[in-house]
């Protein structure tokens, strides 16, 4: 608890006002991870696996940006700041945990951006909804990771339009726009998602499916795993909620 105040207490003046409510969700994430580690080491192995693989393909390693970067508990950062000329990483908000762990560790070509990529304010504003269109400004782009990001647009865009008549079809726009933003940028993409979570009981009988995509279809995925966000004894000693993941 302490350390969660403290680091929201940091993370406070280094983040815009328009961000800062977008801190405890973040250090809630922060200190859910730690007491998980275990049941999501496998998935933050696979996700850097994806990640690695794809920068490794890349002919030119100039800039690679990571949109959802987050805790970058499942982003191989120090791995791609030695392939990379420039890593630029992109959240809605970085932890003052994160900042301090990027210091430490000397990484001189991160860069953060703080942002929130849903486009949901342009859509509501009446604007052309693109929201990764602010990449065709970054130079020298060669590869674009979306991760672990957008089932997260999905849930902050329900959230904000909660009870609004056209709830699921704005939803749905943004999460179709995230697809399309990546399929539009001119370098290597890879998506890593959570498209879908499933209640488990112990006896491993399926009590409840839920599509995060809301019926948006993000294409074949090239690899699938599952994710234990909520294992048996976080929320419930009898049900655990398993997040399906693909990578593509
Ligand atoms: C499940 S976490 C991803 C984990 C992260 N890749 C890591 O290695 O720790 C989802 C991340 O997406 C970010 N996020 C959610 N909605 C966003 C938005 N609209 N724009 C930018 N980032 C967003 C959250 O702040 C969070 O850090």
């Amino acid at each position: 608890m302490i350390l969660e105040a403290l680091n929201y207490a940091a993370c406070w003046p280094l983040t815009s006002a328009g961000h800062r409510p977008f801190i405890r969700s973040s250090v809630n994430l922060w200190a859910r991870a730690d007491r998980c580690r275990a049941a999501w080491a496998e998935h933050e192995r696979r996700t850097k696996a994806a990640i690695l693989a794809t920068a490794e393909g890349c002919r030119q390693r100039r800039t690679v940006v990571v949109l959802g970067s987050g805790l970058l508990r499942d982003v191989p950062v120090m791995e791609l700041s030695r392939l990379f000329d420039t890593v630029v990483l992109v959240d809605l908000v970085h932890l003052a945990s994160v900042r301090g762990w990027l210091t430490i560790k000397g990484l001189k070509n991160v860069r953060l951006i703080e942002r929130d990529v849903s486009g949901l304010d342009a859509l509501l504003a009446g604007q052309p909804l693109e929201p990764l269109a602010f990449l065709r400004q970054v130079p020298y782009l060669d590869l674009v990771v979306s991760a672990n990001l957008l089932s997260q647009i999905g849930i902050g865009a329900s959230r904000r339009l909660e009870g609004q008549a056209e709830e699921a079809a704005l939803v749905r726009q943004v999460i179709a726009a995230h697809l399309e933003g990546l399929a539009q940028v001119p370098a290597a993409t890879l998506l890593v998602t959570d498209v879908g979570y499933t209640m488990i009981d112990r006896a491993g009988t399926a009590h409840e499916t839920v599509d995060l995509l809301h019926g948006v279809d993000p294409g074949s995925a090239e690899l699938r795993w599952d994710w234990p966000v909520i294992p048996f004894g976080e929320e419930s000693r009898d049900y655990q909620i398993v997040h399906h993941v693909i990578a593509q």
